[in-house]
């Protein structure tokens, strides 16, 4: 069985589109206009350890639009790793309850380490600030699907990945993701002290893209083909850290029709924090087309089903053709 732990299982945009072509075929079991029940007797195991709702809701949709079922442990107090329970005991035990696990925990490599205990897939599904690959799928896939209806291409575009991305998971994700793809330009928009993870900059870079680092939102946005923007993940960090966070980092309209043309697509994984002081994505633009992160959602179904089509070896969903997909 394989696992999804890391974009980096995906070695070629070759890999990545034979999946994409699985989630264009399950959008009309997604959209309930046909039904499946290929899981049916299927069980998925969701462990969040972290709050979460569209990455724990959408996988459980997509497992039981399949004809699966779902069991759900939110949180490390309904979980008897409150009682001190190890990850290596809890995955043994999970595997012989259910089929598959998607899991988030806060720290990073944790669910590599689940997946090391257990014979079932395992996907991750946020590690701390590590990766959240099922997210850069389904943003990747989005970005595709936004570019073809736009008649552009996304080899040599220009991404402007904006707010924390350091602690960032899914912008950690996305930009190696997104590597795989030729003549890119990225400009990296963050407050001083979140900026992109050296390691990612280093691996991207490998690859020929342009990469670009400002403090400036303004600077940054200038011309670019998508906006990604993302949420400060003050849970990770102490408040000291934040130093030059501002007003200044927030993507609102007023910016990205001084920035950016009329096809420029803005993105964001969601949640947007709507607390007071809160800068990562306005509200004003809710009803601009050139906002995508109510389809971008919508698109984790299509994604996710794929996913386990491919993981749990439902050959039924999965063509002769992209059976042999490697990661
Ligand atoms: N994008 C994302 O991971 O959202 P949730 O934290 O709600 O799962």
């Amino acid at each position: 069985r394989h696992h999804l732990l890391s974009v980096d299982q995906f070695t070629s945009r070759e890999s990545v589109e034979e999946l994409f072509r699985i989630a264009d075929m399950m959008q009309p079991i997604a959209r309930r206009q046909k039904i499946s029940r290929v899981l049916e007797g299927a069980v998925l195991g969701n462990l969040f350890f972290e709050a979460s709702t569209r990455t724990r809701v959408s996988f459980g949709a997509a497992f039981c639009r399949l004809g699966g079922s779902v069991c759900d442990t939110t949180g490390f107090t309904f979980s008897s790793m409150a009682k001190g329970e190890s990850i290596y005991d809890t995955s043994r035990v999970m595997s012989g309850y259910v089929d598959a696990m998607v899991i988030r925990h806060p720290e990073m490599g944790s669910v590599a380490e689940f997946a090391r205990a257990t014979n079932i897939p395992v996907v991750n599904g946020g590690d701390g600030p590590g990766e959240h690959p099922s997210q850069a799928l389904l943003d990747l896939y989005t970005i595709l699907t936004e570019f073809s209806r736009l008649g552009k291409l996304l080899d040599g575009s220009h991404i402007a990945l904006a707010g924390d991305l350091k602690y960032g998971r899914t912008v950690h994700s996305l930009m190696k993701l997104l590597a795989l793809y030729r003549g890119l330009k990225f400009t990296l928009i963050s407050p001083k002290g979140l900026e992109m993870p050296e390691s990612i900059l280093e691996q991207v870079g490998r690859n020929g893209h342009v990469i670009e680092q400002t403090y400036s939102l303004e600077e940054g946005l200038r011309g670019a083909d998508v906006i990604y923007a993302t949420r400060v993940q003050k849970e990770r960090f102490a408040e000291e850290e934040l130093g030059g966070y501002s007003a200044e980092f927030q993507v609102n309209k007023a910016i990205v029709d001084k920035c950016c043309g009329p096809d420029v697509i803005v993105m964001h994984p969601l949640p947007r924090d709507s607390r007071e002081g809160a800068n990562d994505l306005s509200t004003d633009l809710n009803h601009d087309p050139r906002l995508a992160i109510f389809r971008q959602t919508d698109n984790g179904i299509p994604v996710r089903m794929a996913i386990f089509a491919v993981l749990l070896g439902v050959e039924t969903l999965v063509p002769h053709s992209l059976r042999d997909v490697t990661w």
